[in-house]
């Protein structure tokens, strides 16, 4: 199959329309949205939905979200939807949040591989949004081949899924640059699943309580998560120093490796990739990994804070290295 990449934006409006029509007719198309590229079909086509499964290499027990355009396209979706989810919709959507609700009888259950909650999400991205309101709420992951990291540019999704989908929309840099925060509302307490830039503490503003379970790197309820998510192609290790991080690099570069840091700001004299902190480091984290893992085959990150979204990079940097903290 024949890859292409059309461009989307205002100016384009034709090609998101055709893009439209493929989702119509039960194919795939990749599109930006402000977190990641999501991989899209009709969350109502359940042939169409297999397809995900496939071009990605996804295990069928991982669900999908549901993303939508408009708050009405919420009943076909989901049932019983507690009061809280529209208190969050007013604070956070469209934006980087993903809701768990109890699923409709009408999503077939290859979309929440075989549960019956669903995960429904409104993205803010203009793309994305005028996408779905002329085709239908559409089913997407990330967009990357399964295990390998999230896409932040059409080019990543285009290195990973060539040959494998129609069409990519490329609306330019993801601005957020990690995925949607996943809360769970069908548990007593509404639980986080996995971090993002909708933090615990913006979540408690509006619930009153939400649970983290604790740890960052503990966040086990979500089905993804028992797969090693979001690994580069080399080693990977996470210094909980600057200074340790650069005797890391002397140490495996005397032994003939060739490694790279990933730190918050430029560190001269060694091979390096800044990332910047907060915000800006969420946005350039997939696209350092990604250039790091091309040119070097050991990657050390410098460790970040605990707190707000510098947390949640830290949650897809220690799972990259598969929780190796030196
Ligand atoms: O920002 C995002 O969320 C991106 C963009 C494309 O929207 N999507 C994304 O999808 O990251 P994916 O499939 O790569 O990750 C979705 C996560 C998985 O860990 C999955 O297990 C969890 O959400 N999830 C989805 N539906 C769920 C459900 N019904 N119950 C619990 N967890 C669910
Ligand atoms: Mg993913």
């Amino acid at each position: 199959m024949k890859t292409q990449i059309l461009n989307a934006g205002v100016d384009f409006d034709a090609n998101i329309v055709y893009a439209a029509e493929l989702i119509k007719q039960g194919e795939l198309v990749a599109f930006p949205t402000e977190t990641v590229y999501g991989l899209g079909a009709d969350a109502f086509k359940e042939d169409a939905v297999k397809k995900i499964f496939l071009a990605k290499g996804r295990p069928q027990d991982n669900p999908l979200i549901v993303h939508l355009s408009s708050i009405e396209q919420l009943e076909d979706v989901a049932k019983d939807v507690p009061s809280e989810f529209f208190a969050l919709k007013d604070a956070f959507m469209p934006g980087p949040l993903t809701v768990i609700l109890k699923k409709s009888e009408k999503i077939p259950f290859v979309v929440t591989a075989g549960g019956d909650t669903v995960g429904v999400r409104m993205p803010s991205h203009p793309v994305a949004k005028r996408l779905i309101a002329l085709s239908a709420p559409i089913a997407a992951p990330s967009a990357n081949r399964s295990k390998h990291v999230s896409p932040t540019t059409a080019r990543h999704v285009y290195d990973d899924l060539a040959g494998h989908i129609p069409l990519i929309l490329d609306g330019g840099e993801c601005k957020v640059g990690i995925e949607s925060t996943v809360l769970d509302l069908t548990s007593d307490v509404p639980t986080i699943l996995r971090p993002g830039a909708v933090t615990s503490s913006m979540l408690a503003e509006i619930l009153g309580e939400v649970s983290e379970n604790g740890r960052i790197i503990k966040i086990a309820k979500s089905p993804g998560m028992k797969y090693q998510h979001y690994s580069p192609k080399c080693a990977f290790v996470v210094a909980s120093s600057l200074r340790r991080a650069k005797e890391e690099y002397l140490k495996v570069a005397s032994e003939g490796q060739s490694p790279v840091i990933i730190s918050k700001a430029p560190v001269e004299g060694f091979a390096n990739i800044a990332i910047g902190e907060g915000e800006s480091a969420a946005h350039n984290v997939y696209a350092a990994m990604r250039e790091a893992e091309e040119s070097y085959d050991y990657i050390i990150a410098e460790q970040l804070s605990n707190e707000g979204v510098e947390a949640s990079v830290m949650n897809r940097v220690l799972k990259a290295a598969g929780g190796k903290l030196i």
